[in-house]
């Protein structure tokens, strides 16, 4: 069934689990992350990105994901990904998005503070969960460690941030950053501000920034051609300790792009053959699949759709 989320993005926070949020883009994508949920009896976050929407149009994505959705026996949400702007959040909600996240952390607070507002305002009224950030992601080792610690969520403006704005769930930054190349030295997460914002607010917090990049995954990418030289993510470890300390919903999508990517090639490799591409196509999904359904494992959602 096609949902709002927050009943369960509360029950994770409450309980100690987390929901995944999966950046799709088509068809296959959609579809597969569906059927992990599926599989799992898992409650799910279905997401876009705004490149995601520009590649396959809003009005295409809505509807693939918002079909899969009504027909599963599992619940799941249409969720907007980083919507950097009020009038793209808007948009979701008007192409029927059932969750949203206005991404205007960027900005300055009090600013960041306004346009959030608007928007759950907006979404509220239509029954449409939000997410909003405080705290800008980066990687330690992008930009130095020191520049790194002063993008990170400050424990007081996030409560201040919540009150004022009463959106659903909260973003924080604590190092992790988007991408296949996280840390170029030792993985390393601020948890100790984690487990602070975690103790003065009660709302769902949401990691981004979160896939593993296994480096055996890494490799057979690699075994059949592909070039990711130092690519690193964040350890199952640091998974669970952020879920035990708080963290109600983690995104992925590098772990998806990476387990398509790797079957891809070696299909490809393996059967130069091959001519039809729904049988390409089909091992993507499976690949993606089989993905979702690890990340599900370690999150705890399993069993977890009412
Ligand atoms: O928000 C982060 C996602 O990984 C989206 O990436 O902008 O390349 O679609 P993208
Ligand atoms: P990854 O790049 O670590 O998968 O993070 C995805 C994300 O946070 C999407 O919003
Ligand atoms: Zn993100």
């Amino acid at each position: 069934m096609l949902v709002n989320p927050l009943s369960y993005l509360t029950a994770a926070r409450q309980e100690g689990w987390a929901v995944g949020g999966f950046n799709v883009y088509n068809l296959e994508s959609a579809r597969a992350v569906i059927a992990a949920a599926t599989n799992l009896r898992a409650p799910v976050m279905v997401q876009t990105s705004e490149g995601a929407v520009k590649h396959a149009g809003f009005g295409n994505i809505a509807s693939i994901v918002r079909r899969l959705a009504e027909e599963a026996p599992v619940p799941v949400a249409l969720h907007m990904d980083h919507g950097k702007s009020i009038e793209v959040a808007r948009a979701a909600v008007e192409a029927g998005y059932t969750s949203v996240m206005i991404d205007t952390s960027r900005l300055p607070l009090e600013e960041n503070i306004a346009a959030t507002r608007e928007i759950v305002e907006y979404a509220h009224a239509r029954d449409v969960q939000v997410e909003a950030e405080i705290g800008q992601l980066a990687g330690i080792e992008d930009v130095g460690e020191e520049e790194a610690e002063a993008t990170f969520t400050v424990p007081e403006e996030a409560v201040r941030f919540v009150n004022e704005t009463g959106a659903d769930s909260l973003t924080i930054t604590i190092g992790t950053s988007h991408g296949a190349f996280k840390f170029k030295g030792e993985p390393r997460l601020d948890f100790g501000r984690l487990g602070t914002i975690a103790d003065l607010i009660e709302n769902p917090i949401v990691l981004h920034g979160a896939s593993a990049v296994r480096s055996e995954d890494v490799a057979f990418a690699e075994r059949y051609g592909a070039r990711l030289p130092k690519a690193t993510g964040i350890p199952q470890e640091f998974i669970q300790r952020a879920i035990s300390l708080g963290v109600a919903k983690i995104n992925t999508d590098s772990d998806l792009r990476l387990a398509a990517l790797g079957r891809m090639r070696q299909v490809l490799t393996e059967r130069p053959d091959i001519f039809n591409l729904y049988e390409l196509m089909g091992e993507v999904e499976d690949a993606i699949r089989s993905s979702v359904e690890a990340r599900i494992r370690l999150f705890g959602s399993e069993a977890k759709a009412a």
